[in-house]
């Protein structure tokens, strides 16, 4: 069974491609490596053995897009590819929205002409935006609050529209809460371009030496310690979660949205304390004013992932904070090298 990879070579589709091809599955990477490496194949073969078939594409350009389902016979879509900096989002809304719904428009259409029925899409617990509970539910309305979660929530709907008008579509949407950590190999990991958004690099940064101090964004929240709380998923069982929604597509039609998390909220000083712990490393920090557009505290109702994918979290935190670090000890510089 062939799997169509979009931004296979990003973060979670390298690791999801992995998982993959550890199940039996064929992957076909699209990716235009605007956000990613092509030294992550040669990564993935270290690990499997196996180099996906690599087509280097922007997946919204409708006629390269054509050419590869014309060459390829895909069974199913995984679509990660799209741009993900909810700053960056603010700042350029129509950048945001072209891409990422184009693509998405892009597939759609080839998927429709070569009779392709089964889409996995990879959306964000950002689309719930400001809900008044903390632990997400599935079926909460979607109400995103920047551009970046805008674009997921849009992509939901269109594909909700999709399979409404196509009774043999099979769609699945996957809400990620916060995927941190990295193959156990330290062979692939987070490589973000620049100063790093996201709290787990910028703390693996700081103690490699390549950053000062880590910012603790607010100390007054109304939470137990005071710092912002999140739900962190190891990014193997984000993967793991990509194949069992795969195995629901091949025996369901229809439109169905997942939250993949593993339930429990950790605050930033948990994540911190338990890296320095893990790592025997010490992370400086400093506390300083909250962040625009940041939550105190949300974290994902996983039952619905369980009792309907089969598919629950195994990884600790302390696993996600030795994971993280043994990639970015390994790769100081990400995979710049190559
Ligand atoms: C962010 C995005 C979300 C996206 C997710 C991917 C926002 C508002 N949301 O979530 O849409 O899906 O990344 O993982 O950006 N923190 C610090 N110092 C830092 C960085 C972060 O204290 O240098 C804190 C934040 O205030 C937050 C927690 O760490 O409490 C997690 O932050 P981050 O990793 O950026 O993820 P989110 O903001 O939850």
């Amino acid at each position: 069974m062939k799997i169509l990879l979009t931004g296979g070579a990003g973060y979670i589709g390298s690791h999801t491609c992995i998982e993959l091809i550890e199940s039996g599955y064929e992957v076909v990477i699209a990716d235009d490596f605007s956000n990613s490496s092509m030294a992550v194949l040669k990564r993935i073969k270290e690990i499997t053995g196996v180099e996906p078939t690599l087509y280097n594409i922007d997946v919204a350009d409708i006629a390269s897009l054509d050419e590869l389902f014309a060459k390829e016979k895909i069974d199913a879509v995984i679509h990660f590819a799209g741009f993900k900096a909810v700053g960056e989002s603010c700042e350029k809304p129509t950048m945001y929205y072209r891409n990422n719904i184009d693509t998405t428009l892009s597939l759609l259409e080839c998927m429709e002409k070569y009779n392709v029925k089964r889409f996995v899409f990879s959306s964000s617990a950002t689309v719930y935006g400001n809900a008044d509970r903390v632990e997400y539910v599935e079926d909460m309305p979607t109400n995103a609050v920047n551009p970046y979660g805008r674009t997921k929530m849009f992509i939901e709907h269109i594909l909700m529209d999709a399979s409404c008008a196509d009774k043999e579509l099979s769609v699945v949407l996957l809400r990620y809460f916060n995927p941190i950590g990295a193959h156990e190999s330290g062979l692939i990991g987070d490589n973000p371009n620049g100063i790093p958004n996201n709290l787990m690099p910028y703390i693996t940064q700081v103690a490699v030496g390549k950053r000062e101090r880590l910012s603790v964004f607010g100390n007054d929240y109304p939470t137990p310690d005071g710092t912002g709380v999140r739900d962190y998923i190891h990014v193997c069982d984000l993967a793991a979660g990509h194949v069992a929604a795969l195995r629901y597509s091949e025996k369901n039609r229809g439109c169905e949205a997942f939250n993949l998390g593993t339930g429990v909220g950790y605050s930033v000083m948990d994540i911190v304390k338990t890296f320095e712990r893990v790592n025997n490393v010490k992370i400086p920090y400093v506390v300083t004013p909250r962040r625009d557009g940041d939550l105190p505290e949300y974290y994902a109702n996983p039952a619905k992932a369980l009792n309907v994918l089969g598919w629950k979290t195994e990884k600790t935190l302390e696993d996600m904070c030795a994971d993280s670090w043994r990639w970015q000890m390994k790769n100081p510089n990400g995979y710049t090298e190559e």
